[in-house]
């Protein structure tokens, strides 16, 4: 027996303490994988390595913030420490943000950029080279049907799932015929912390459409990626709003999404310091 043969596949799930990557994580397991939960806080892995071990699975858990310049680097040590390997990475830490982009803390809106996209990538870009050198595995990116449009009051969340659905089609499409996939997953809203974090919940946007359940996504974009699919869209209302998004110019989606995540609560985005609707709401209203 090699030295090689000892290390084991893992799938490694970043941001799966809770919501949707705990889920994939469970479905995983529930396949037989070895599963590596990745997120900062160490009771939330804690407690779902718990819950998957109960089912019978198999769990390890590394608490790292994917915000540090070496969580690559650290997360490849704490496999290599454990005789694992990333046979599968799941990307699905990630946070977003409402509000108007001149209001909302300038530091908050680029750590979007650093977690959505800079971690994402960066973690992607490390473990791809060894799948393809192996022949097997890959990655699943958590992108959302914001990916499909600019959002107004969402802005720098949207363009970050941008960025993760251009990126992640355009590997899929380098990556054929390597037997090693990407597959970027774009849900609608998803009941998990997210909603309430974002504060998205607060917006109509997010009241008028479903929420789907995190299991349900997990499940479809399991088996989207074990069926070597480029793209996952879990759910009727989701493809809808994508298939809506791409017909629509942005003329029309622009104002509808603005008006839709805007709250007339909210501080103007002129910087008068006083609320929209007793500002600019109420100018263009009259
Ligand atoms: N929920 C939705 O409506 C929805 C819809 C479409 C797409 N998505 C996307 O799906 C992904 C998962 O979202 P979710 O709904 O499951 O969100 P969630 O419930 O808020 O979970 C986010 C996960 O990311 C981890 N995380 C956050 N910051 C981190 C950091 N700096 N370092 C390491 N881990 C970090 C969190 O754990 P700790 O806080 O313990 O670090 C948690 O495990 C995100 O990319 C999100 O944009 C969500």
């Amino acid at each position: 027996m090699t030295l090689h043969s000892l290390v084991r596949p893992a799938v490694v799930v970043v941001g799966a303490s809770r919501g949707i990557g705990k889920a994939i994580a469970e479905v995983a397991a529930k396949e037989g994988a070895t599963v590596v939960l990745v997120a900062r806080s160490p009771e939330g892995l804690a407690a779902a390595a718990t819950d998957i071990r109960k089912a019978g699975g198999e769990a390890i858990t590394l608490a790292l913030d994917l915000m540090a310049e070496d969580a690559a680097a650290r997360l490849e040590d704490f496999l290599s420490a454990n005789s694992l390997m990333c046979d599968v990475l799941v990307n699905s830490a990630g946070y977003g943000l409402r509000g108007g982009a001149t209001v909302l803390p300038v530091d908050d809106q680029l750590g979007i950029i650093d977690l959505n996209i800079r971690a994402l990538t960066h973690l992607t870009l490390h473990f791809l080279p060894g799948m393809v050198a192996r022949g097997r595995g890959g990655v699943i990116n958590l992108g959302s049907v914001a990916s499909f449009t600019p959002g107004p009051y969402m802005a720098l969340y949207y363009a970050s799932k941008g960025f993760v659905r251009s990126f992640s089609e355009a590997l899929h499409q380098e990556l054929r015929g390597t037997s090693v996939t990407v597959t970027c997953v774009a849900p609608g809203p998803v009941s998990t912390e997210f909603l309430e974090k974002s504060g998205a919940n607060r917006a109509a946007l997010f009241k008028i459409l479903p929420k789907l359940d995190s299991e349900y996504v997990a499940e479809r974009a399991w088996h989207g990626f074990k069926s070597g699919r480029r793209l996952v869209v879990p759910g009727i209302s989701a493809k809808l709003t994508a298939f809506v998004a791409a017909l629509l110019p942005s003329a029309v989606m622009l104002p509808l999404i603005g008006r839709l995540q805007r709250r007339s609560n909210d501080p103007c985005p002129c910087g008068s310091g006083k609320k929209f609707k007793a500002c600019c709401g109420a100018r263009s209203n009259s």
